[in-house]
């Protein structure tokens, strides 16, 4: 398995490897691999000849250094899942210094407004920081297809955008979120959760698969006030926000319009790992 940790020698061997006109399909991560990543990893891998995963931890899109500090490292477990999938896939493991060079700000974009909902609400500077580099793996991987987790769905609608905006000569794919036997989504902070703490987190998904149901008759408003309920009833669990809001322009849902696709989505702290989940509603 080939491992890189230097821009430069990556993009010297795809440039040997793609001239045949092989599509190459990119997987971005921040490690710490889960059957989420694996998917996204296979179905690169059943769609382009050369499959390139980063692993990344960003620093410029957290916005809580307790968090950064803490987010799970493991590189050596990570390789090992990967050859689980296919040998073939190339790793690009890089340094802080061999993205940022010495400089690690972030970009200032313009999301149309995506940014500023939800998780760009509760965590500023986090889509710039998105922005800044998943822009900079495309330059350095120059795939023609990225595929990301629907778990992070506004990232995903953000990267979306940005792709158009920019005009990155990238196809966008997004796949759907793998979840833990009990309907935990499955997420690299998980890990930081206790055996009975993930248990139960599933919690989480019940409620979402409840406010579903609940949506189909009742209003946005009703439906959050319940979700407001149910968390203020476990201690252990902190709701940051329930937001029902339409898959395009992530506006929160006021009135339901027949015509728009709608998405409830959720952050929630169990002691100080936050954890998040969406769920498609119509
Ligand atoms: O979803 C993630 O793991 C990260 O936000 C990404 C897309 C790899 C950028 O660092």
């Amino acid at each position: 398995m080939l491992i890189f940790n230097n821009q430069r020698e990556l993009t010297a061997y795809l440039a040997s490897v793609s001239q045949n006109k092989a599509t190459v399909g990119f997987v971005p991560t921040m490690g710490a691999l889960h059957q989420g990543h694996l998917s996204l990893l296979q179905e690169s891998v059943a769609r382009n000849p050369i499959t390139v995963i980063s692993i990344f931890v960003n620093p410029t899109q957290f916005n809580n250094p307790d968090d950064l500090a803490k987010y799970p490292r493991t590189l050596e477990a990570d390789i090992a899942k990967i050859k689980t999938v296919s040998d073939a896939i190339i790793v690009y493991a890089p340094s802080v210094d061999d993205i940022y060079k010495g400089h690690p700000f972030s970009e200032h974009f313009d999301f149309d407004g995506l940014e500023h909902q939800m998780e760009g609400q509760f965590r500023p500077g986090h889509f710039d920081g998105v922005g800044t580099i998943v822009k900079r793996l495309f330059e350095i991987v120059k795939p023609n297809f990225a595929y990301f987790g629907e778990k992070d769905f506004q990232q995903l609608q953000i990267v979306r955008k940005m792709t158009e905006k920019e005009k990155l000569p990238v196809t966008i794919i997004g796949c759907p979120i793998f979840r833990e036997p009990n309907g935990l989504a499955m997420s690299s902070r998980n890990e930081r959760l206790t055996e009975a703490e993930r248990a139960e987190a599933a919690i989480i998904y019940k409620t979402m698969t409840e406010a579903k149901k609940r949506f189909a008759t009742q209003s946005a408003v009703a439906v959050t006030q319940w979700v407001k309920k149910v968390f203020a009833k476990h201690p252990k669990f902190t709701l940051e926000y329930f937001q029902i809001a339409d898959e395009a322009a992530l506006l929160p849902c006021i009135r339901k319009n027949k015509t728009k696709k709608y998405r409830a989505f959720i952050a929630v702290f169990v002691n100080n790992v936050r954890l998040i989940d969406t769920i498609s509603l119509n």
